[in-house]
């Protein structure tokens, strides 16, 4: 992994503690090629998890209604489609169909209050732009 790749992707503050959004980014494959990869951030307190917004069971996407993430206690991410129940902390699966599987992780830091993927190539390039928060963190502050 390269660490010296940091992009910040959303600001801590947009997130509420205890839940999860959804957001779409777009990073580079070995080959230079645009590949959509759609991500999910759970905060927790000054703690973030990401992972991959795939279920390991059929590989849709974990929220069939848009950033509905979390079970009805809130304390595990769930897939919408057979009720699969994911530990928050390291998105293991603890019960449904891929029990024993894990969510894709996907490496998260907090710098300057900003959540930021680490050693990924995204599509655009944020070094020289203005950080603008992507809409679906907006949308749940
Ligand atoms: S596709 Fe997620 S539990 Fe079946």
């Amino acid at each position: 992994m390269d660490t010296d790749l940091v992009y910040a992707i959303c600001q801590l503050n947009d997130i509420p503690s205890q839940r999860a959004v959804g957001l779409q980014l777009v990073r580079v494959g070995q080959d230079g090629a645009e590949i959509a990869w759609p991500i999910v951030i759970v905060r927790w307190g000054r703690q973030v998890f990401g992972y991959e917004n795939r279920c390991p069971h059929h590989g849709v996407n974990l929220d069939w209604e848009r950033n509905q993430f979390l079970d009805p206690n809130g304390i595990r991410l769930m897939c919408g489609k057979h009720g699969a129940q994911f530990e928050l902390g390291t998105g293991r699966c603890m019960d449904g169909p891929c029990k024993g599987e894990s969510l894709t992780p996907v490496p998260l830091v907090v710098l300057d209050g900003d959540i930021c993927v680490v050693g990924v190539q995204l599509a655009e390039d944020a070094e020289d732009e203005e950080f603008d928060a992507p809409a679906t963190c907006d949308e749940e502050a």
